[in-house]
């Protein structure tokens, strides 16, 4: 060994061996081959020697600078390791644990009703059809038998919008019963549809929210009648709240849009303020329906010496509350999270006729 290096690379690189970490090592790697550092110091002492001795010196001094920065980097190399080996003894992960859900959130159960009902009246052979909410008087009112002057237009509590140029105002469709216009006035009998979707009407309390929802049925056909309307609506119930006999009362009543008319109660019982459908000696009445007025279907460009139909609107908000025991309708729209969670469904748990409804 030079004597130029003699001691110098025992001293460094036993220090480099006990480095016990990543600092230390730098601060080594820093005295020892820094600028000013204990190899550079050595180098700055080669001016004041002749040619050949600084040569040797000089290629000595340089294999040092090369050994110990061999060395730091291999220890560096160590150290990491040591870190990683450290982490993967503290960190594990248990593969046996369940794993934890993808999603938490859930399915509104209008959302939930809303598929079912679709499933069942699919089933039955209708399709569904849409409307648009902001509707004018004649697809609201007046193409439903209800001119201007009807008394049956108060009770829809109507949500207007401003006045037009014309003095006309739209308005926030208060039923889905204006989808039964539009669908007649742009297909041809046989018509066999169901119209689920939301409806407004200036009105709030435990059993009415501004907004909620409807569906709304229809069939039209050059042959129909009420027999048909009572057996379809019994089904649909059957299925729905999913009983093998359910006993349905229909009552004689009045809407400008049938003739004639009748409100459908189910049979039901209450327990301790729950309610029980299919069961006791109660009634509740679920949806209103009848045979389509001919002035109806004058209205959807049809033909009433040609065609006959029957109508009938359900509120799907009740029926979700009757069938999955949810007390309160406002509850459904406050967006509260506890409420979602405990009422809403899993959304693997879609609706169908083959793998059952709820
Ligand atoms: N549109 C009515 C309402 O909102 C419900 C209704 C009753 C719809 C009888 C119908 C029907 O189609 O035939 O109160």
């Amino acid at each position: 060994m030079h004597p130029i290096t003699s001691g110098l690379e025992t001293e460094l690189l036993r220090a480099v061996a006990s480095a016990a970490d990543e600092t230390s090592l730098e601060e080594l790697r820093v005295t020892a081959l820094g600028k000013k550092g204990s190899i550079s110091e050595r180098m700055k002492t080669l001016s004041g020697m002749d040619p050949d001795e600084r040569r040797e010196a000089g290629a000595a001094l340089n294999a040092l600078k090369d050994k110990v920065a061999a060395a730091i980097a291999e220890k560096r190399r160590i150290l990491a390791d040591a870190v990683l080996e450290r982490r993967l003894a503290t960190e594990s992960a248990d593969v046996t644990l369940p794993i934890r859900p993808v999603m938490t959130g859930t399915i509104h159960p209008v959302s939930h009703v809303w598929e079912e009902v679709v499933q069942i009246w699919g089933d039955l052979g209708f399709a569904v059809a849409e409307g648009p909410h902001i509707e004018d008087d004649f697809y609201n009112f007046g193409a439903l038998n209800m001119p201007p002057e009807h008394p049956a237009r108060q009770e829809h509590d109507t949500f207007y919008f401003n006045e037009k140029p014309d003095g006309s105002r739209m308005l926030l469709r208060t039923h889905t019963s204006p989808v039964q216009i539009r669908t007649m006035r742009s297909s041809t009998p046989p018509i066999r549809i169901i119209a689920p979707g939301r409806t407004f009407r200036c009105d709030s309390d435990q059993t009415h929210t501004p907004m909620f929802h409807q569906i709304e049925g229809l069939l039209v056909d050059e042959q129909t009648n009420l027999g048909q309307l009572k057996w379809v609506l019994t089904e649909f119930c059957k299925a729905f709240f999913e009983l093998d006999d359910v006993k349905m009362r229909f009552r004689a009543s009045h809407f400008p849009f049938t003739e004639p008319s009748m409100e459908v109660d189910i049979n039901c019982s209450w327990e301790a303020g729950q309610v029980k459908i299919g069961a006791g000696s109660d009634w509740l009445e679920i949806l209103g329906s009848g045979m389509v007025h001919p002035n109806v279907l004058k209205a959807g460009g049809l033909d009433p010496d040609r065609y006959q139909g029957w109508a009938f609107g359900m509120g799907l908000d009740r029926i979700a509350m009757l069938k999955y025991g949810i007390p309160d309708l406002r509850a459904f729209f406050e967006a509260d999270l506890r409420w979602l969670r405990h009422y809403g469904f899993s959304f693997t748990d879609v609706p169908t006729l083959a793998g059952g409804l709820s």
